[in-house]
């Protein structure tokens, strides 16, 4: 089929080189010019493994190509995905103001009928919306195209997005008419067969509202355990032991049960406020929601209370944060744990090292007065405590020996349980996971 898909980002690149992949006609444009430049130079504006080559496949197949003009890459299509942000407003709920915008755009610019996918989170009712603003834009300037709307939420996670988008475990839409239904059905048809892999045809509210309920259901585990890894630190337990028990259970399993710093990223947290927001709205308190946030919060500060309590004051101590990303495998820092502690730790005076091996950059734009480091152990030298921010393999590969030789004094603390606190400990190290065997503070 003749795809658009319109903003080229985490989601949007995926998807236009999962769609060339599967053999559809691919044209993606994004608002952004610089990320254009960038990928119309053959360079990937991010980092996500696997990604570059499945982009240019599709360019070597000739069914991925890139424009600069939202006219250009609707014409002719059938099909359009709108992968554009919907980032967090202050008052907890999405902006969607991305989402009008191509909206307009669209029915303003559609050459013939079209199917539109909304593929960018949005709360439920977002696709009635954007039915009424085009059909209020068309009226004004006489564009005749019928235009149906579809919620496709997507699932990938960053750093394996690839892999997800080729294999998802499920693909879900909704719609309103068969025809946008049997349009989905082309699209997917490929890997539905390739895969055998289920899919959920529903309403698009259901479909909208299925999304923000399995990132808040998947933030809800992490919460909890972390909840729990309180009560483990207090009776002795060790929360890792408790993840294993309780995820062998067939009816829990073992995803998503990691206690640690909290989670982060451009997703968990905005949805989880965006999901309890909506709520709001329409005139339930979905108080679960706000105490997995207050959990997750608690985590990022609990980092910060056990170098205190370590280091009493932190004002001229030399802390390296070792990770910057909020998890492994991308060089995304929205809402990443090491950035908060990060400024949290500079407000307080003192010297801030970074490790990462692919977000310095994004960090250096960010907080200019963090020193950078492209080695952990060189971020430890004579540091005054170490924290650990993400479970990148390169700091897992550490030995206490290694951060007994490094540091100046020997403080651990480490946010993601990457690291036997039985070997830290014994080896003289000041080592703090979470819900786990730590030292004792004064
Ligand atoms: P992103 O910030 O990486 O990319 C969004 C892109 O949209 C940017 O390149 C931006 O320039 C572009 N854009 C903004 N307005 C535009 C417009 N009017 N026309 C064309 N392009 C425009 O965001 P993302 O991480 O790809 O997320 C996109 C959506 O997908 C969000 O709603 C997010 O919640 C959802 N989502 C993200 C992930 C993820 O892992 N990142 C996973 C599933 C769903
Ligand atoms: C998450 C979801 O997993 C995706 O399914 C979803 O599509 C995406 O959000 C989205 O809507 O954007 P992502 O944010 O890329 O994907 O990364 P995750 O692997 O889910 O990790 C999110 C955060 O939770 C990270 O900070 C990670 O360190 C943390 N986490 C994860 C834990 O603290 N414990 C765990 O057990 C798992």
């Amino acid at each position: 089929m003749k795809v658009s898909v319109i903003g080229l980002g985490h989601v949007g690149l995926v998807t236009a080189g999962a769609l060339a992949r599967w053999g559809h006609e691919v044209t993606g444009y994004d608002v952004d010019a610089s990320k254009l430049t960038t990928l119309l130079a053959g360079e990937m504006p991010f980092y996500e493994p696997g990604l570059g080559e499945l982009v240019s496949e599709g360019h070597a197949a000739g069914r991925l190509r890139y424009t600069r003009d939202i006219g250009e890459a609707l014409a002719g299509a059938e099909v359009a995905f709108v992968c554009v942000g919907t980032p967090p407003l202050p008052g907890g709920g999405p902006d969607l103001s991305y989402v009008e915008a191509v909206g307009r755009a669209v029915a303003e610019h559609a050459t013939g009928d079209l199917v539109l996918v909304e593929k960018s989170t949005v709360p439920a009712s977002t696709g009635s919306r954007l039915s009424l603003t085009m059909a209020r834009e068309q009226q004004s300037n006489g564009n005749v195209h019928q235009i149906d709307v579809v919620s496709n939420p997507e699932f990938l996670k960053e750093g394996t997005a690839v892999d997800d988008t080729l294999h998802p475990d499920r693909i879900v839409y909704g719609t309103a008419s068969d025809r946008a239904r049997d349009a989905l059905r082309e699209i997917y048809r490929v890997v539905v067969e390739q895969d055998d892999c289920p899919v959920v045809e529903t309403d698009v509210a259901s479909a909208e509202l299925i999304k923000h309920a399995s990132n808040a259901f998947l933030a809800t585990r992490i919460s909890f355990m972390n909840a729990v890894a309180h009560v483990c630190e207090r009776v002795g337990a060790d929360v890792e032991e408790i993840a294993r028990g309780v995820g062998l259970d067939a009816r829990i399993g073992p995803a998503f049960l990691r206690a640690g710093i909290g989670y982060g990223g451009s997703c968990f947290p905005k949805d989880v406020d965006a999901f309890a927001h909506l709520a709001r709205q329409v005139g339930y308190q979905f108080e679960l929601l706000d105490a997995v946030r207050e959990i997750n919060e608690g985590q990022r500060q609990l980092v910060l209370d056990k170098l205190r309590g370590e280091l009493w004051h932190l004002e001229g101590k030399v802390i390296a944060v070792l990770g910057a990303a909020f998890k492994p495998g991308t060089d995304d820092l929205r809402e990443a744990p090491a950035m908060y502690i990060a400024r949290e730790l500079l407000a307080a005076g003192a010297t801030v090292r970074i490790y990462d091996p692919v977000a310095l950059d994004g960090v250096a734009a960010e907080l200019p007065e963090v020193e950078l480091y492209v080695d952990p152990l060189e971020a430890c030298r004579d540091a005054h405590a170490a924290v650990v921010a993400t479970e990148w393999a390169e700091i897992r590969e550490i030995s206490a020996d290694d951060f007994m030789k490094a540091l100046a004094y020997p403080i651990v603390v480490d946010g993601r349980n990457a690291f036997d606190p039985d070997e830290f400990i014994a080896a003289g190290i000041r080592y703090h996971s979470v819900g786990r065997r730590s030292v004792t503070l004064i």
